[in-house]
């Protein structure tokens, strides 16, 4: 929700350059509350210090309460989570500034890390005009977006197909074959197969009972060999690649219990079974950031070795790779903003309305922690990925 003296800001700032989004006479705090409106999107401060104690999450203001009927959930266990704790709000439609600081709280996220993520999901399925995302569905407390931006397309949320969403991950179906939002039991059970197979012992939980960096990667070479097999469709370009096992290392590095930095089948099924935080869990010690992430990725899909699955897609039934020989800089960053994005984006991120410049500030977001020097990628990709909705430019 956004609050009166956000509103007031915004107000202040906009009369140089609109005077369209402030009402002329005063709002009532109850249609402050209940109507949305463009909002200049302002960065959390920084932490001045990286938070090196352990913590022990949730906190006493943070119970489990299941999601009701309205409140949105997606394909993403972790904001699932933090949503049914209340560090986001439980409603599940979030501002980038809650998706950053509750990152940090639930899970010790990095701030550049978690301001990439956030900034890339807003701009690919969120409303950036009114610094709005469902992290579910397509949801009514979403305006729609000018038809500038992505035609007449609906931008759904987190969960619809594109951009974000896709294929071979862990516990949902690939869109063409099946439920790609909810946790699907059979996936989670070979996830569990893998574990019994390669996990680490423990003394107090068994032996195979931790999961490890040799559990996903025979896990996760398993998912692509399948969905290969099965999804004529596949399309594992470098994003979604990087996606994909940037979402197993994030299990590693996110999920594990940060007292001994092991993760347990209980609390990895506390998570992804019943969103909820492990009784007695505790978030890591150090900021986890883009680097430790794509390292611990690049461990699940070791380059040289017969696990290595490069980026590409399916055609006629073949594992067709991609030629990325003109990608600038990292090839899943330049893939992000160069194929996904809508090209709309770049022109609008010229301009200095509110739209404008949150879109400028949310690209600026995604290329920080790449470290791409002071290459500029321009979002190019099309407005309507699936060609399911009429073009209007
Ligand atoms: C915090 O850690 C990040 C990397 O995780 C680093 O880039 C940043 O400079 C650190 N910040 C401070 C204030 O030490
Ligand atoms: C995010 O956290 C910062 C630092 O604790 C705080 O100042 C800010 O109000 C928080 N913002 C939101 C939207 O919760
Ligand atoms: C999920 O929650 C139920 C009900 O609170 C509990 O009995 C079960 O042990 C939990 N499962 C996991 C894997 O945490
Ligand atoms: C986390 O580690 C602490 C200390 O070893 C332990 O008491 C606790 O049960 C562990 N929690 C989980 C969820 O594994």
């Amino acid at each position: 929700m956004i609050s009166t003296m956000q509103t007031v800001l915004l107000c202040a700032g906009s009369m140089l350059s609109s005077s369209l989004v402030c009402p002329p006479t005063a709002v009532t705090l109850d249609a402050v509350q209940n109507a949305p409106v463009p909002t200049l999107i302002v960065m959390p401060p920084r932490p001045s210090v990286n938070e090196t104690k352990l913590e022990k999450v949730p906190d006493a203001g943070h119970p489990f309460v299941p999601p009701g009927l309205k409140d949105q959930r997606g394909p993403c266990p972790a904001l699932n989570t933090l949503a049914n704790h209340g560090y986001l709000p439980h409603t599940g439609v979030v501002h980038l500034e809650q998706i950053i600081n509750a990152t940090r709280e639930g899970f010790n996220m990095d701030y550049d890390l978690a301001a990439f993520l956030g900034s890339f999901l807003m701009l690919a399925r969120g409303n950036p005009e009114y610094n709005l995302l469902s992290i579910g569905g397509e949801d009514e407390q979403v305006p729609s977006l000018p038809v500038k931006v992505d035609g007449k397309c609906p931008r759904g949320g987190l969960a619809k197909h594109g951009r974000f969403e896709g294929d071979v991950s862990m516990t949902r179906e690939d869109a063409e074959l099946g439920d790609d939002r909810n946790f699907q039991d059979n996936l989670y059970d070979q996830f569990l197969t893998f574990i019994g197979k390669y996990g680490d012992d423990s003394k107090v939980t068994g032996p195979n009972s931790l999961v490890n960096l040799q559990v996903m990667k025979h896990f996760k070479y398993q998912r692509f060999v399948d969905e290969q097999m099965r999804n004529p469709k596949l399309s594992f370009h470098a994003s979604r690649l990087a996606s994909s096992y940037n979402e197993a290392a994030f299990i590693l590095k996110f999920f594990a219990n940060g007292t001994d930095e092991t993760l347990t089948v209980s609390s990895l099924g506390s998570i992804f079974r019943n969103q909820s935080f492990a009784p007695n869990w505790w978030r890591r010690a150090s900021p986890g950031d883009l680097n430790l992430i794509a390292s611990t990725a690049s461990d699940i899909n070791p380059p040289n070795t017969p696990f290595f699955v490069k980026p590409g897609e399916n055609k006629d039934g073949k594992y067709v790779e991609d030629d990325m020989s003109d990608y600038k800089c990292d090839t899943g960053y330049y893939d992000f903003v160069y194929h996904n994005l809508p090209h709309t984006y770049d022109e609008i991120s010229r301009g200095s309305d509110i739209l404008g410049r949150n879109v400028k500030l949310l690209l600026e977001n995604i290329a920080r922690p790449f470290n791409c020097g002071t290459y500029k990628v321009v979002p190019n990709g099309p407005i309507d990925p699936d060609g399911k909705c009429e073009r209007s430019d």
